[in-house]
């Protein structure tokens, strides 16, 4: 069992010290939200995450996890210490790392142990791990000897518990052979690959681990558009090319492109880093670009079918940038409301989870409905936007019943064809023939 801190619980914070304490370690979160930290000490979690409610409470009760705001409390006996706060963006896209700054800057003057490992676990552009070990000795009080573990993390929110888990393989970056077998050792119980590797690598290990994933997604979006115009079908494609192991099935899913606080933040930062070093990634530039395109098709479609959208009401089915999570960050169903918004349409969205983090956005240019009925009563048409197991459930009889005639725009395939055919609805997805 080993002493944990963890620095900031947010997403990737909270569930790394709950499984952390999970496998049996003594774990310490700490951060500065005093709001959050009360209400975890209740064993609550601040967002939504499958799992997570159920193992914050047993490993409160057990004692093997602690919640806290006060750095001292949290540091002074720390022998290792996990950072993970956030990474967020500026307006322009660049990568802020004001809170890695603070959380370096805090550690650096609360450690006392004569040897501390920190472990970085927030992605952050190759090279951040020798900023932060530079700036926590900067602050330190104690004749204190740190060394630094990149250990980034590979959780999709929504099965962030199953993840970790279940995971593929966990990576060690450290240029100290003792701090990687400690780290290494904590790991174990989670029992799959270790793979130890230098700092600069397990860095970029992480960022070119996204931005192939977030490759597969473009260029698939861009086959189904093409099988739009040559009348293919792209589930077809998709499932016909994945099964070369060489290619594997996962990630192939057509759409509206890819959101979320990860993805459109590491593709970009990589390129930034890319361009700084005068090493450029075209493909990647493509990537990128493709992903801003894809998620005007829809409206496109509407467009074209309807002539304008003006006065037009339109129901929007999901916000969260994916199912299972409440999280809006980067989501493509929010750009899509705006846009139509823009285009004066009449919005009405519907979400299971993300309704109170649209208002935070959007707040009163678009209606919001408690159930995918009301949302769709009375529309001219529904745009599908996030793949949500209540959307993809729900009777398409009903868009017969509570729609004149109904137009569904489905961005994420959640209708087989054969089944969309029963019914009197026209409707378009991506990458597939249009029913109408
Ligand atoms: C992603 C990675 O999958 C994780 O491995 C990584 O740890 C995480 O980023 C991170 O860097 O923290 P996440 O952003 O939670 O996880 O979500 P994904 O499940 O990867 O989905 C990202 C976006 O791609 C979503 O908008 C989703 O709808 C879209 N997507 C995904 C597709 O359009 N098609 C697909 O086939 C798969």
């Amino acid at each position: 069992m080993r002493n944990i801190t963890i620095v900031g619980t947010g997403h990737v914070g909270l569930v790394t010290g709950v499984t952390l304490a999970e496998i049996g370690h003594q774990v310490v979160c700490y951060d500065i939200d005093q709001k959050n930290i009360a209400l975890m000490n209740k064993g609550i979690s601040p967002f939504y995450e499958p799992d997570l409610n159920d193992l914050l409470k047993k490993n409160l009760d057990t004692g093997l996890l602690l919640f806290t705001s006060n750095p001292k409390e949290a540091l002074v006996d720390a022998e290792i210490i996990y950072i993970t706060v956030g990474t967020p963006t500026n307006e322009n896209g660049d990568i802020n790392l004001t809170y890695i700054e603070e959380a370096a800057k805090t550690i650096g003057e609360h450690v006392t142990k004569q040897e501390v490992i920190v472990v970085t676990k927030s992605t952050v552009p190759v090279g951040t791990n020798k900023l932060i070990k530079q700036l926590i000795e900067k602050n330190l009080i104690h004749a204190v000897h740190v060394e630094m573990v990149s250990n980034p993390e590979f959780l999709r929110e929504g099965a962030a518990i199953y993840d970790t888990f279940s995971a593929d393989r966990i990576v060690i970056g450290a240029d100290c052979e003792k701090a990687a077998a400690i780290i290494e050792e904590i790991n174990r119980p989670f029992d799959t690959t270790i793979v130890k590797t230098d700092i600069l690598s397990a860095e970029m290990i992480k960022y070119s681990s996204n931005a192939f994933l977030a490759t597969k997604i473009s260029f698939i979006n861009e086959i189904a558009n093409l099988c739009e115009k040559v009348g293919a079908n792209i589930e077809e494609v998709a499932y016909g090319m994945g099964l070369d192991l060489r290619i594997g099935t996962p990630f192939l899913q057509a759409g509206i492109g890819f959101g979320g606080s990860c993805f459109p933040k590491d593709t970009h930062a990589l390129l930034q880093k890319a361009t700084e070093v005068e090493q450029p990634l075209e493909i990647l530039e493509s990537v990128i670009k493709v992903n801003k395109r894809q998620r005007y098709v829809l409206i496109h479609k509407a467009k074209q079918h309807f002539g304008h959208l003006k006065n037009k009401k339109i129901a929007i089915l999901g916000l969260a940038f994916k199912p299972n999570t409440n999280d809006v960050r980067g989501s493509i169903a929010i750009d899509i409301a705006s846009e139509l918004v823009t285009e004066e349409a009449f919005v009405t969205a519907y979400d299971p989870l993300a309704l109170e983090e649209t208002k935070k956005i959007l707040g009163e240019k678009i209606h919001y409905a408690q159930s995918i009925e009301e949302a769709i009563t009375n529309t001219d048409m529904v745009f599908i936007t996030t793949d949500w197991d209540e959307v993809k459930e729900f009777s398409l009889e009903k868009y017969e019943k509570l729609m004149h005639n109904p137009v569904i725009f489905d961005g994420r395939n959640c209708y087989p064809l054969k089944v969309v055919s029963k019914y009197n609805l026209d409707y378009y997805s991506v990458g597939r023939p249009a029913i109408v």
